[in-house]
């Protein structure tokens, strides 16, 4: 399927109930309409949309500036369509604007079990910087993820 992928001013969401949903499936808890409405429109927020071409929603990423540091709070695409270089796209695209606005790192924090999603960010440059043991509930253990961006330093080519 054709999709584009566009950032979102978060005041001007109308995606929001679609958006909670896509956020939910892509978790392990549960989002309410409410917290992902706190996510998108706190200070910094940064929202990335993938879309297909009938306009439906097939992935985001979800992210925080602060100052010259991103933290990646979430990132999500539909099943049915992944695989596909939705995810990558949206964080190469999030990472490259970031960084035309002088930011210096990207950071987030990943569950160990998570191969997926721990593939995808070796791929864009990302390296473990930290490991909190049995962080999880169910035991697992979190991964802090680190990408350092120096401008003019492109997003290794796939
Ligand atoms: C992780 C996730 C976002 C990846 O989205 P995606 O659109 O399928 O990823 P892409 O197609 O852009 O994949 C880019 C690279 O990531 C890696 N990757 C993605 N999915 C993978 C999988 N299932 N197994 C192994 N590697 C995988 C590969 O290196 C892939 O490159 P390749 O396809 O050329 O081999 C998606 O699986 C998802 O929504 N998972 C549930 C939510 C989640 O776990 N989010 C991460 C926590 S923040």
């Amino acid at each position: 399927m054709e999709w584009h992928s566009r950032s979102v001013k978060p005041s001007n969401l109308d995606l929001l109930d679609e958006l909670t949903s896509l956020v939910s499936a892509s978790s392990e808890h549960g989002w309410s309409t409410a917290a992902v409405a706190g996510a998108v429109e706190g200070s910094g927020a940064r929202v990335r949309l993938a879309e297909g071409g009938d306009g439906v929603l097939l992935g985001f990423v979800l992210a925080r500036r602060i100052v010259d540091l991103l933290e990646i709070d979430l990132v999500g695409v539909r099943p049915g369509h992944r695989r596909g270089g939705i995810a990558r796209s949206l964080l190469v695209g999030l990472i490259e604007d970031e960084t035309a606005a002088g930011l210096a790192e990207a950071q987030l924090e990943l569950a160990a079990s998570n191969d997926p999603a721990n593939a995808l960010y070796a791929g864009l440059g990302f390296v473990v910087v930290g490991r909190r043991t049995r962080y999880y509930p169910d035991g697992d253990d979190a991964l802090l993820l680190s990408r350092m961006t120096f401008s003019g330093r492109s997003i290794p080519p796939q």
